[in-house]
């Protein structure tokens, strides 16, 4: 099913357009009051946003002025489609556009044997107005169902637009009836784009993403501690290692001074007591000597 914003408003347009969701525009002449400008300027804006089919409405009522307009607004842009109320004078126009290649979009349509009808004229699309058979009492459903059934039971080309749809429902039933197309406001389409299961599921991820975050965090800051820590320690160890040969080197210098000075005080004990021998010698020879004499 394809699927057309139902609306005059760009912004709104624009952004559905950026989601990728919608295919065309239609537009009315009560939304078009909404915006506070004329019909062309808005219809050119909307041009350059959609590239698909974009219903502009025509406000006249006879066949001349149906088809006077009609022309003027086909020849704004080639994407547009000429809508047309489903009014006698309207399908003659109908007739003429598309003799003419201009594509129509017969709208107000409220049963299906205006349905018929206008899929006789050459419509390239009917608008069952949904929402406004419902707001009277009727099954706007059914009016849609009864059209597929009649179009493809005879082959008419024409597509059935499902049209006034107000909420989601509306959407949902036309999907299974198979209508080719539907028009829904902007804020049903976010209706259809919301679920509860979404919103909650999505809260869990986002609050698990950021614990993990936080988790990712305390690890990394732990990490960190530990990381200064070990340097710490090993700096100290260093540090110790370094005193403690440092000490070793103080220890064997002072003991090799030692040895050098015990060797040196030897050496010295030695040789005065080889001098007090020689002399102690020496006395004795000398007295020998004296004692010879005599
Ligand atoms: C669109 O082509 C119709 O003009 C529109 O869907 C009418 O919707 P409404 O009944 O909500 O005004």
């Amino acid at each position: 099913m394809e699927i057309f914003i139902d609306t005059a408003d760009v912004a709104q347009i624009r952004d559905a357009a950026d989601m990728g969701v919608i295919d065309g525009v239609t537009t009315n002449p009560s939304l078009i009051a909404k915006t506070g400008r004329t019909l062309k300027e808005v219809i050119t804006e909307i041009c350059q946003i959609v590239d698909g089919p974009i219903s502009a409405e025509v406000v006249a009522t006879d066949y001349e002025g149906i088809v006077k307009e009609g022309r003027e607004l086909a020849a704004i842009h080639k994407n547009i489609v000429v809508k047309v109320p489903l009014i006698a004078d309207g399908l003659k126009a109908v007739q003429t556009f598309t003799s003419e290649g201009i594509k129509t979009n017969v709208t107000l349509c409220f049963s299906v044997t205006q349905g018929m009808l206008a899929a006789k004229a050459g419509a390239t699309y009917i608008s069952p107005f949904i929402g406004r058979v419902d707001d009277i009492g009727g099954d706007g459903m059914d009016l849609v169902a009864q059209l597929v059934e009649c179009y493809s039971n005879y082959g008419y080309e024409t597509k059935v637009l499902a049209a006034s749809i107000r909420h989601p429902r509306h959407v949902v039933e036309s999907l299974a009836i198979g209508a080719h197309v539907a028009t829904i406001p902007h804020k049903v389409i976010l209706q259809l784009l919301k679920h509860p299961l979404t919103d909650s599921g999505l809260a869990r991820f986002l609050a698990d993403a950021k614990k993990t975050a936080s988790d990712a965090k305390k690890a990394a800051k732990r990490a960190e501690t530990a990381a200064k820590r070990a340097a710490k320690k090993e700096a100290t160890a260093k540090k110790n290692a370094a005193k403690k040969k440092l000490k070793k080197t103080a220890k064997v210098t002072k003991k090799a001074t030692k040895k050098k000075a015990t060797k040196k005080k030897a050496t010295k004990t030695k040789a005065t007591k080889k001098k007090a021998t020689k002399k102690k010698t020496k006395v004795s020879k000398k007295a020998a000597k004296k004692k010879r004499k005599r």
